[in-house]
């Protein structure tokens, strides 16, 4: 029953980091070969807090990784968090703290129970989803597999609560 009521009134997920070219536009391709791989509609979307790429595709080690891993990218661009997006979307789930204090920082009041942490979806080593991008390969296959693990969690949580 639960697949019948996600679709009527669609829920909506914005995954969030600092530049949106490596953690949220991986954890938006995971999330949403995982809701497609459970029959769920999802409306799934990434975005950053900074704002300095723009248009920008997501960053090539982050595809290469989760491209071997079967995850597709293609339609991905990058944009900065606008506060319209606190209305809009259900959930607003960010990679790190600092990400969740940027939002909070311009967050309505009224949408702030909206903000979580990705990794409190499940029960990790790790409370954040650590930025990869000034280090090497490993690392981004460490913030893939933790988004994997979480956006399990996330599925597990949005099932239940529409069950
Ligand atoms: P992300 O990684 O927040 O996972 O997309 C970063 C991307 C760009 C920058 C920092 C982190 N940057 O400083 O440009």
């Amino acid at each position: 029953m639960f697949d019948k009521k996600i679709k009527k009134n669609l829920t909506s997920v914005l995954f969030v980091c600092l530049g949106n070219i490596c953690r949220s536009p991986t954890a938006e391709a995971v999330f949403r070969h995982k809701a497609a791989h459970e029959g769920l509609a999802i409306d799934i979307d990434s975005a950053g807090t900074l704002g300095a790429h723009i248009g920008s595709t997501p960053d090539k080690r982050s595809t290469a990784v989760g491209e071997e891993r079967g995850y597709n990218f293609k339609k991905i661009k990058c944009r900065k968090v606008e506060v319209k997006d606190f209305a809009r979307f259900d959930y607003v789930i960010a990679m790190d703290k600092n990400n969740v204090r940027a939002l909070l920082e311009i967050c309505p009041e009224e949408y702030q129970h909206k903000i979580a942490l990705m990794m409190s979806f499940c029960d990790a080593e790790e409370e954040e989803v650590p930025d990869p991008y000034f280090g090497g390969k490993r690392g981004f296959e460490y913030v893939l597999d933790l988004i994997e693990k979480a956006s399990d969690g996330l599925i597990d949580h949005i099932k239940a609560r529409f069950a």
